[in-house]
């Protein structure tokens, strides 16, 4: 497999919604920027979707790295890639056709994620896991942020990483929720290299510290 290395992805769930611009010129030194698009329906919470997806694209300079946890991925995922975004993450429990859909996103220049919920596992993935650039493995319920870490959630980082090792793969896993400076070195040293940092990065007063006490920490953990 080739050379991995840890990338940050701060959520901009826990930013200032009144002040995106500033919140997001803010976390100019990570790697992407993680934005949550909920509806009510898929979790119990309702934050952005398309126009305001829209203009992030248009103002950042990072990758846009869009977390749908909404109903009907197969549906509105697209929509994301036409607007911008460098991956889209869709649920497990909410797409009827993931491959059909990370085909689709590809042939638009997005990247392909697939999401699963703490209670879903990760092994129906590996027959399709060459379709996918990253496997988003959620480390809370998904649907707010500020939530505790379910350390419970490594073992199927674990597994994960060795199959992508056995194989010879380079898909990224990316792990999130209650992601931090406290839990990154647990997180990268089962195997994943995109941390999601929500509270943990907007929570801090010096965000740019927090993005590299975080990346420090996995750094020097991680197992490839
Ligand atoms: C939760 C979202 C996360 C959230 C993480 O459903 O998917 O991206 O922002 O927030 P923290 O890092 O505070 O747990
Ligand atoms: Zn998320």
């Amino acid at each position: 497999m080739g050379i991995m290395t840890i990338r940050i992805a701060p959520s901009i769930l826990s930013a200032d919604f009144c002040n995106l611009e500033r919140d997001l010129d803010a976390i100019a030194t990570a790697d992407l920027v993680h934005v949550d698009v909920m509806d009510h329906h898929f979790v119990p919470n309702l934050t952005l979707g398309e126009p305001v997806v829209g203009r992030i694209c248009q103002v950042t300079s990072l990758p846009v790295d869009v977390h749908l946890m909404i109903e009907d991925p197969d549906r509105w995922a697209p929509e994301y890639a036409r607007l911008g975004a460098a991956s889209v993450s869709f649920h497990m429990g909410a797409t009827h056709a993931p491959v059909r859909l990370a085909r689709q996103l590809h042939d638009m220049g997005c990247k392909a994620c697939f999401a699963v919920r703490p209670a879903e596992p990760v092994e129906p993935i590996f027959d399709i896991l060459d379709e996918f650039d990253m496997v988003l493995v959620m480390t809370v319920e998904p649907g707010f942020g500020g939530q505790k870490f379910l350390s419970n959630q490594m073992g199927k980082v674990r597994r994960l990483r060795d199959e992508i090792t056995r194989r010879g793969l380079t898909t990224s896993i990316q792990v999130d929720g209650g992601v931090g400076p406290s839990t990154a070195a647990t997180v990268a040293g089962a195997g994943a290299d995109v941390l999601v940092a929500g509270s943990a990065v907007y929570g801090a007063q010096d965000r740019a510290k927090a993005i590299a006490d975080i990346r420090s920490a996995a750094q020097k953990a991680f197992r490839a």
